[in-house]
């Protein structure tokens, strides 16, 4: 019976959704299949993994919020290794790092079964080398990317990165003229930039290598969306509600922990990895650090604490949802000023000076792009740092502008 209703149900959704949307989620769903192979372990604490469909199947009804989705970072921040995924270049005369350590340099290479980062150590004739396949790509490349490898089923981190403004460099955090190959990833980090892995410890950095689903999905904020869809294909059945978790109707608190569960830093799990199911309180399932008005927040990862900290939040109903919406692109920060004009009028301390030019950006301003101590590149001796949009909206004179 559960197999026929399964064929049913891909039978029914490869009628109902066009080739368009088949070939652009192909690279994401298709070595994933996340209905044709159900997870094997299944507990109380984590919602049955057979009761997800994937975004294909939500994009053959909800084709706008589908399309626009699949060109947002969130769509993208991990993936499978490809032509397209891996930013960083391949071409011989781009395809290598050099280190402040002359005996140690780093070479990429593509080759028919795959991509290798390999680490060339000594003089020559004394070479030794070291080469590990990619195997996971974290990071959309707005900024940059990480490379993860397989060795059996654990996951650890390649010591070469890609950064956006500098091409190929060392991991963050890594020392520069030393060859890593150790750094275990923890579950925390594919929850942020994946919708599912199975992690099965010890060690902590072990993983099902089959069922895994890259990219951040509808189903990571909406939950397992296979009733909503019987539901609203075969609507005879009298079910009452949609089934499905809609964030628009969560309380303020439950909105902020949505995106708090990634946007509020690292913190310290406090349950399974991916268990936390969209709605629930987040505080059972990840201790953050209590507010503390006089501590350092860095601005990467951690907008909720710091749009938290801002007057117009603690002043107002604000949440995240009041300037985004996540399911597109939004990079005009005209578009984002008109939502300071929803609470604010134009004429505020600038407004003398500038006129209604200060409409068209409050952003620069009071939410300036400001540099992360957490992701520090070091590249032949030389720190780069990213610059990251704070979210502690106030008025940066030269004297606040530090913290
Ligand atoms: C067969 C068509 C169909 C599929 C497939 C489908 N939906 Fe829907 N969905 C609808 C319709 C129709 C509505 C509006 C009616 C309603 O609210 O029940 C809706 C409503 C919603 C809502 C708003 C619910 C509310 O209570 O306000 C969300 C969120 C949603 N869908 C997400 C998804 C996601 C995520 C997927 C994929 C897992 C998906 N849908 C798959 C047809 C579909
Ligand atoms: C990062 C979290 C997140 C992801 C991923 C996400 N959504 Fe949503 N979705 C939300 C939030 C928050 C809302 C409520 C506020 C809003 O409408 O923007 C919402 C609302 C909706 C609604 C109801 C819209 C309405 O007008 O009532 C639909 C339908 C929907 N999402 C479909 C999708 C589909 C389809 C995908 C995947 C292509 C998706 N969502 C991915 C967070 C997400
Ligand atoms: C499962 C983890 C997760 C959740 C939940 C989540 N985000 Fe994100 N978000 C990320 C990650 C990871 C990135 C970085 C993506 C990249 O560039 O690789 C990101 C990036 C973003 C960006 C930048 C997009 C861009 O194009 O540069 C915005 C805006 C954002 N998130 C808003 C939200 C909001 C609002 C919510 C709550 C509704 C939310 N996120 C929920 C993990 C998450
Ligand atoms: C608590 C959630 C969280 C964890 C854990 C986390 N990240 Fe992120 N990561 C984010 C968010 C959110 C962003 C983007 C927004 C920002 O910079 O504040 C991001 C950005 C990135 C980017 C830059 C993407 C781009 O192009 O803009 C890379 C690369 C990255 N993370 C890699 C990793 C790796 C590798 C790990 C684990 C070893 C990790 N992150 C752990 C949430 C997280
Ligand atoms: C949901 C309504 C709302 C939105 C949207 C909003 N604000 Fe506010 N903002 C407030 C309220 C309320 C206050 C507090 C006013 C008071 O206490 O007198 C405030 C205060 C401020 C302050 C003074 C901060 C301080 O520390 O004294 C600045 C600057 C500011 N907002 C700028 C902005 C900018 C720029 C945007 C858009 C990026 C924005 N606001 C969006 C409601 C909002
Ligand atoms: C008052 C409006 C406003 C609110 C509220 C807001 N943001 Fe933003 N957010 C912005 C603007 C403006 C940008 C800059 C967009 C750009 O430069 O492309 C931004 C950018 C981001 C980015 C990308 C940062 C970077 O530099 O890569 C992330 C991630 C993000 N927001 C997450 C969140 C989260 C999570 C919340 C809730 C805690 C939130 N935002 C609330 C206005 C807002
Ligand atoms: C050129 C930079 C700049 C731009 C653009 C700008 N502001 Fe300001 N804003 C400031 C500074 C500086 C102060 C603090 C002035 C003071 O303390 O005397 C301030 C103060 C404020 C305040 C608090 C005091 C007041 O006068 O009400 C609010 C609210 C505010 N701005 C909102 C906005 C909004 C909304 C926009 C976009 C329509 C905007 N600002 C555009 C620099 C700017």
């Amino acid at each position: 019976m559960r197999v026929i209703s399964t064929i049913g149900l891909i039978l029914v959704l490869l009628t109902a959704f066009n080739i368009f949307a088949q070939s652009k989620t192909r690279s994401l769903q298709e070595p994933l299949s996340p209905v044709a192979s159900p997870s094997r372990t299944r507990d109380k604490t984590s919602p049955a993994r057979d009761n997800y469909v994937g975004d294909a199947a939500c994009g053959s009804c909800h084709r706008e919020q589908f399309d626009t989705f699949h060109q947002t970072a969130h769509s993208v921040t991990s993936r499978l290794p490809d032509k397209n995924s891996i930013l960083g270049k391949f071409s011989p005369d781009a395809n290598a790092l050099k280190t402040s350590n002359p005996e140690l340099s780093f070479r990429m290479d593509q080759r028919e079964d795959g991509f290798f980062q390999t680490a060339v150590q000594g003089t020559a004739p004394y070479i030794t080398e070291r080469t590990e396949r990619f195997g996971l790509v974290i990071g959309s490349g707005g900024k940059g990317q990480t490379y993860l490898f397989w060795k059996g089923d654990l996951l650890f981190q390649l010591p070469v990165s890609y950064w956006t403004e500098l091409g190929w460099v060392n991991s963050p955090g890594y020392r520069d003229g030393i060859a890593d190959f150790d750094r275990p990833i923890v579950p925390r980090c594919l929850e942020c930039h994946a919708t599912y892995f199975e992690s099965t410890p010890p060690p902590p950095n072990r993983y099902g290598k089959a069922g895994f689903v890259v990219g951040i999905t509808c189903e990571k904020c909406h939950g397992p969306g296979r009733e909503h869809m019987q539901r609203e294909n075969s609507r005879v059945l009298g079910a009452s509600g949609s089934a499905i978790l809609n964030p628009a109707q969560f309380s303020r608190d439950r909105q902020m922990a949505l995106c708090a569960w990634c946007h509020a830093g690292q913190g310290v799990s406090l349950a399974r990895a991916f268990s936390y199911l969209p709605g629930e309180p987040l505080d059972k399932y990840l201790e953050l650090p209590q507010p503390d008005p006089n501590a350092m927040v860095d601005v990467h990862g951690s907008q909720v604490e710091l749009l938290e900290r801002s007057r117009c939040f603690q002043s107002s109903a604000m949440t995240c949802l009041t300037c985004h919406d996540v399911h597109t692109a939004q990079h005009d920060l005209s578009l984002f000023s008109r939502r300071c004009l929803s609470c604010h009028k134009p004429e505020t301390a600038m407004f003398p000076k500038l006129g209604h030019q200060v409409t068209s950006n409050c952003i620069d301003c009071h939410m300036p792009r400001q540099d992360t101590n957490l992701i520090v590149f070091d590249r032949n001796g030389k720190k780069a740092r990213p610059q990251v949009r704070s979210h502690w909206i106030k008025s940066y004179t030269a004297s606040t502008r530090s913290n």
